[in-house]
């Protein structure tokens, strides 16, 4: 049976060869985006193609935009999977079902179109088959979603009233190379352009810009199909194509991505372009450019818009660089598909490394034993290279592109094996990766995802296994932190070990940004919102970004795990130490600044700290501080470093922070105990100081005048976070799964004892015993609450009994506030989130703000929002209204929120949470760490909150009005 264009496994037919994409030409250009009529099908149309005919009349039929996905514009919907096809598994066939949308455009040329030439028509980007006609006339069709097609049709165009007619088929022998983890999105989604080509112009042209550290110079050579000349006004180069120069330049890294314009002139074209000189080497195993080793401090980007899904605009291209530049982030991996040409502009501009990826992933194989594998099938190896080939050729002339990377998750093949070799052969000059294959024949650096730290540095040792040539080979992790809701955690650590271990050449964060789709009922949607016969639910949503591109707390903590700059303090000799962490830079673009606070709320003093700008990388130097000021008592004084940028820059403004640090100057001091007053018992009510108690419960009601709504007791439970329920696929040290099952979501608890003042104490005393049903593991708790009269001290003391083999989520207690006490304030770790192994960017300063603001809106919802390491927190009805305030001993994990653990847990959707009555409010003495566990290793043993006796005290006293 001969299959349609559709399925069968050809890339495509009538296209021109693919070549190199460039947006600085002066040829004329026409942009076909916009509003094009629209008609839905059901079915993939079979030969009905009269819509394409001259004079078809599509008046009755709708309009989408140009470049979009029809289902976000309301023509059927979208659907996530992970790795599993969503239809039968059968190649090439696909299913009868085959949404279709067929889309119109009319065009006249403008008016300066040129008489001569031929004219061009490409589109940058279809999902996933098109078949093209323009005035009736059938041009081809093409595969391969995320790479650029080009017709020639010059001959079919006429000044007025052209019609370019285009089908487009949701799934295609192109989808089974497609299944990258995302949301399926068929559409035109890049740009349609027509392209004049005069008489004379350039076709494909490949920029070579090599730099030689050793004596300065960059030698450049554009070879190019049409021959031309090449100038470059800055360094006076003017040669022919095809012939080299060598002149002293300024190399291009992603750190100062010095860029020169440049021309490239033909007999009939001008193209403007910009060069970048750089080296890139494997060098005694090590990745190099121009001489040195990288650490890459990477990301894995998706194209993601929350309401326009894979079709971005420049803006939001620019803000993805800058956002990546502003959070210290020097390389993006284009997780799984070349990005829009434009996005590798923007890199080479602002200055990123880039591993560009070919659009090609067959992972759902993987499900049949890889049975069936199109990267391991010669007869869809034609369509493998036509992928590789459209890659390279389209960014082949981009300096921020320093490795290709045939793909993601193919398992192993000779189609594999038949783009490498391609590849090497057209671009010897840069380095080649791809994880899936674990022999690493046809890559230059051993790559990983998910691999933990005690792997990670048996690699960094030499100490791994698997064959002679891996084993010489550089090491990068692809893909490692799981940015999946709150997280990821353990990102310090790995740090560490790449800064430890020259072989370990840094990671990618998996991913840039969450892809929760914009939804009138759900806030952002994601896999199973729509009604998916089979989806990967919220595993679609794993980005260090929101979707609305706002950073998540673990952007900043990766920003300040990856800070170029590390700070030290010996407080005993007042010296700070700065270490320059950069490749290739110095410190000239770097302000520092110190400051002593006290309490985190005076300035005490402060000063410009004198960081030698000529410091280069991998430099050090100690700098002594003025003394701090004395401080008062009862006071805690911190010193606060920072690193500024000195000039306003194309990825930021002047106020940026690039690095900072906080230590302690002074200790804590100790918080003075409050006892003193004894408990007096009137009928059922206990007072203690400013506390009411009730008798028969033990249970505080009453602060001063402030009624409680929920008395203080032990908690345990978290709302689960992504990271602690695990992926289905990872071992079974899941506890998420497993605390359930324990019961730790429902404990129940005991009262065995109220005791006023017993044996000459001043205390009220209350035992309790907290456990699950059905098990004997509990945690027997003694509640003991002294007071001064003033203030009200509670001393919690817990003590496990039975065999826990399951690490807590939460220690803590929690407590139920008045609504109206809505406005936080407190001295600890902030302004954001902190958990034990995410909290590099909670800075210990004073820090306020509405509890509102204090909720992580993590599209998924889950535990949330804990501020590490505070000494006090209050909570007050405004900025200067009355209150609470609690101080604790040690520092504590404070958290407040509208709704409780419990809501937190049983939601959905961020709107399925609405504030009640009460402000809950968690003081906790431990918190579980994150890890990364939603697709790689749990939490570290030093992050995990083992189950262990415990004591800790919270003085609560009421917070007058500020006048
Ligand atoms: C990797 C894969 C990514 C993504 C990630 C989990 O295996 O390469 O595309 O699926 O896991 O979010």
């Amino acid at each position: 049976m001969e299959l349609p264009y559709h399925e069968d496994v050809s890339p495509g037919t009538g296209g021109l060869p693919p070549r190199v994409w460039c947006a600085g030409s002066d040829a004329v250009s026409l942009s076909l985006n916009g509003s094009w009529r629209f008609r839905l099908s059901p079915g993939a149309c079979g030969p009905d193609e009269s819509f394409a005919a001259a004079g078809f009349d599509a008046a009755a039929w709708d309009e989408v935009v140009v470049p979009g996905h029809w289902v976000l514009q309301g023509h059927g919907s979208p659907l996530y999977t992970n790795q599993m096809y969503p239809f039968p598994v059968d190649p090439p066939r696909v299913p009868t079902e085959n949404p279709t949308g067929d889309h119109l455009r009319g065009f006249d040329l403008p008016a300066d179109w040129p008489a001569g030439g031929d004219a061009v028509l490409r589109f940058d980007g279809v999902e996933s088959c098109a078949r093209v006609w323009l005035n009736g006339t059938p041009l081809g069709d093409f595969k391969g979603s995320r790479l650029p097609h080009e017709f020639a049709v010059g001959h079919l165009l006429r000044p007025e009233g052209n019609v370019l007619a285009v089908r487009v088929h949701q799934w295609s022998s192109g989808s089974y190379l497609e299944d990258q983890d995302q949301w399926w999105l068929p559409g035109i989604f890049r740009d349609v352009t027509l392209l004049h080509r005069p008489e004379g112009a350039a076709r494909d042209f490949f920029t070579h810009a090599s730099y030689d550290h050793e004596d300065g110079t960059g030698t450049l050579r554009v070879d190019s199909e049409v021959p031309g000349r090449v100038t470059v006004p800055e360094l006076g180069v003017d040669v022919a194509t095809g012939e080299s120069v060598t002149v002293p330049v300024e190399p291009w890294s992603a750190e100062r991505p010095r860029l020169y314009d440049a021309e490239l002139a033909t007999a009939g074209e001008r193209i403007a372009l910009r060069v970048g000189f750089r080296t890139v080497a494997l060098t005694d195993g090590l990745i190099t450019v121009n001489g040195r080793p990288l650490l890459f401090r990477g990301v894995n980007r998706h194209e993601f818009h929350p309401e326009k899904g894979r079709a971005l605009d420049l803006a939001t291209m620019r803000a993805d660089v800058r956002l990546m530049k502003q959070h210290n982030i020097n390389a993006v991996r284009t997780s799984h598909y070349p990005p829009h040409p434009a996005f590798l502009d923007l890199c080479d501009e602002l200055g990123l490394w880039v591993i560009d990826e070919c659009d090609l992933e067959t992972h759902g194989f993987t499900m049949l034993g890889w049975r069936g594998n199109p990267a391991d099938d010669d007869r869809w190896t034609p369509a493998l290279l036509d992928r590789a080939t459209r890659t390279v050729q389209r960014d082949k002339n981009h300096p921020s592109v320093i490795v290709w990377s045939l793909g993601n998750e193919c398992g192993t093949g000779k189609g594999l094996r038949a783009m490498a070799a391609w590849i090497r052969e057209r671009d010897p000059d840069r380095l080649l990766h791809y994880e899936g294959d674990p022999s690493c024949r046809d890559t230059d650096m051993y790559s990983r995802m998910y691999a933990d730290h005690a792997e990670v540095e048996r690699i960094g040792r030499g100490e791994d296994e698997g064959s002679e040539t891996r084993r010489q080979l550089p090491f990068i992790l692809c893909e490692y932190g799981h940015a999946m809701g709150n997280g990821p955690g353990g990102l310090r650590e790995y740090q560490d070990l790449f800064e430890r271990y020259e072989r370990l050449q840094g990671g990618f964060v998996w991913e840039w940004i969450d892809h929760g789709l914009r939804h009138p009922a759900y806030g952002f949607a994601y896999g199973g919102d729509f009604g998916e016969e089979l989806h990967d639910g919220n595993f679609v949503a794993d980005g260090l970004c929101f979707p609305d591109r706002t950073p998540s707390p673990g952007l900043l903590d990766y920003k300040r795990v990856i800070q170029p700059v590390r700070f030290g303090y010996d407080p005993v000799s007042g010296t700070v130490s700065v270490t320059n962490l950069y490749a290739f830079a110095d410190l000239s673009e770097l302000a520092f600044e110190w400051t002593y606070l006290m309490d985190g709320a005076e300035r005490d003093a402060s000063g410009p700290l004198d960081v030698p700008p000529e410091l280069g990388p991998g430099e050090s130097v100690e700098l002594k501080l003025p003394d701090p000021p004395a401080a008062a008592s009862g006071a805690e004084t911190r010193l606060y470093l920072t690193a500024m940028v000195c000039e306003e820059t194309n990825w930021t403004s002047l106020d940026h922070v690039v690095a900072r640090a906080d230590f302690a100057v002074t200790p804590r001091p100790p918080v003075p105990v409050a006892t003193g007053e004894s408990p007096r018992r009137r009928g059922y009510d206990v007072a203690l100081g400013p506390g009411r108690f009730d008798v028969r419960t033990g249970e505080l009601r009453a602060l001063d005048t402030l009624t409680l709504t929920a008395a203080p007791r032990l908690d345990v439970w978290r709302a689960t976070t992504d990271n602690d329920d695990g992926a289905p696929w990872q071992p079974d040290t899941r506890y998420g799964p497993l605390w359930r099952k324990l019961g730790l979501d429902r404990m129940h608890h005991r009262l065995d004892d109220v005791e006023l003042g017993a044996s000459g104490a001043d205390a009220l005393t209350v035992r309790t015993r907290m456990a699950p049903a059905a098990r004997d593991l509990a945690l027997r708790t003694v509640y003991r609450w002294t007071s001064d009269g003033t203030d009200l001290r509670l001393a919690v003391s817990v003590t496990p009994e039975g065999d826990w083999e399951v690490p807590l989520p939460r220690l803590g207690v929690r407590i139920g506030l008045p609504a109206a006490l809505g406005y936080a304030q407190w001295f600890g770790g902030g302004p954001g989130e902190g958990y034990p192994d995410t909290k590099s960017a909670s800075t210990v300063s004073r820090w306020s703000m509405p509890v509102d603001r204090m909720q992580t809106p993590y599209v998924r919802p889950q535990e949330n929002g804990a501020r590490a390491d505070v000494r006090w927190a209050e909570l007050r009805t405004g900025i200067d209204g009355e209150g609470v305030r609690i101080v604790g001993d040690p520092a504590f994990w404070f958290t407040a929120r509208r709704w409780s653990s419990e809501q937190l847990d049983a939601a959905a959707h961020r709107t399925d949470l609405t504030p009640g009555d009460t402000v809950w409010v968690h003081l906790d003495h431990g918190q579980r760490g994150i890890g990364s566990q939603s697709c790689g290793p749990g939490v570290l043993p030093q992050h995990e909150l083992r189950v262990a006796p415990a004591e800790f005290t919270f003085t609560f006293s009421a917070a007058a009005r500020r006048r």
